[in-house]
């Protein structure tokens, strides 16, 4: 079993991201082989800025690292310093057809706004499908929005072996808990493009600040509320030991309280939680040389792996005479 999941480096982690996504990746590598890497390659296709994508791409690994994934138990790369993806890349792109790809949910909703796309966002679902095939990857882990891409990939990976022989296996996507949505500070879906996010790498001082400003209903502090519904407590049952989590959920239950007490706690619950990553942060992004070897070390073994992959495919294709 090999698991392999790549995190686009877009900017400054949020609760989402971590409870939705890294965290549930991150566990996986107690328990199987697993590749992940910084999908730099792709965010090309949004980021276009030279500095800012060299910074969001160190960031992101220093952000992985920090949050628990072990180069000792996982492999940690770059994208790009596998160049043997992008050769495969173009193998499998030779045998896309156009209207699976004009299918793909970004490029069709790029389509349908009328707004000019490029082919590097067109071929965004072949890349990502190299990426899982190169290493005989066979679990996946995403979010429900990339389920379409795995999709692409086993199509992809198939229509190829029907022609060629069995040269990739088979991969399936591992659907990320769907129950974990995070919600943002104004009980909406939390995102980046709504602007309700919480950082978890924000000093604590910001964080308190942004947790302070949660929207809440205007239930009056006698009155009991029934948790599970409420987005404050949703968000402190993620940072809160389930002790606490039980004593607030009491607290709810019973009424007479105010939501500033809940803020209060919570922020003091999500400052204890985030601390241990917060400090090796911190003591990650002061070594940046340390990250750039454990990434080239992590480069290596990916491409040991990648090069026999595209190796087998080059061969059953006709390309080595
Ligand atoms: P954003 O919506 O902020 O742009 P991304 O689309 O970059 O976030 O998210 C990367 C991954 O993080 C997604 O695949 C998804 O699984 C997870 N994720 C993002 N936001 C949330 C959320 N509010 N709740 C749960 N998971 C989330
Ligand atoms: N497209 C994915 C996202 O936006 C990132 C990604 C790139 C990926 N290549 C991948 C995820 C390969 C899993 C496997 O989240």
């Amino acid at each position: 079993m090999r698991v392999l999941s790549g995190i686009q480096p877009t900017g400054r982690p949020h609760w989402g991201n971590y409870f939705g996504a890294i965290r549930q990746y991150i566990d996986l590598q107690d328990e199987q082989e697993s590749y992940y890497f910084v999908a730099n390659l792709h965010a090309l296709t949004t980021v276009r800025d030279p500095k800012l994508l060299a910074e969001y791409t160190l960031d992101a690994a220093i952000d992985l690292l920090a949050l628990g994934l072990d180069p000792a138990r996982a492999t940690l790369f770059v994208q790009s310093d596998v160049p043997e993806v992008s050769e495969l890349c173009w193998l499998l792109m030779t045998g896309a057809p156009m209207g699976l790809l004009e299918r793909c949910h970004a490029y069709k909703d790029k389509k349908a706004k009328g707004l000019p796309a490029d082919a590097g966002l067109f071929n965004y679902p072949v890349l990502m499908a190299a990426d899982i095939l190169a290493y005989d990857a066979d679990t996946v882990p995403v979010g429900d929005d990339q389920l379409q891409h795995i999709e692409v990939c086993r199509d992809l990976a198939a229509s190829f072996n029907h022609q060629f022989g069995e040269v990739f296996v088979m991969p399936k996507a591992k659907i990320l808990d769907a129950s974990a949505k995070v919600p943002g500070i104004d009980g909406e879906k939390m995102s980046k493009s709504y602007n309700n996010t919480l950082e978890i790498f924000d000093d604590p001082k910001a964080q308190r600040k942004k947790i302070m400003r949660i929207t809440t209903d205007s239930r009056p502090m006698d009155q009991p509320k029934e948790p599970a519904g409420d987005h404050l407590f949703q968000l402190y049952s993620l940072v809160a030991t389930s002790d606490q989590r039980e004593a607030m959920g009491a607290l709810y239950r019973r009424g007479g309280f105010g939501y500033g007490e809940v803020k209060k706690a919570l922020a003091d619950a999500a400052e204890r939680y985030f601390a241990e990553p917060r400090s090796r942060r911190a003591e990650l992004a002061s070594q940046p040389a340390r990250v750039r070897e454990i990434l080239a070390d992590g480069a290596e073994r990916g491409r040991k792996k990648a090069s026999q992959v595209l190796a087998r495919a080059k061969e059953a294709c006709g390309l080595i005479i």
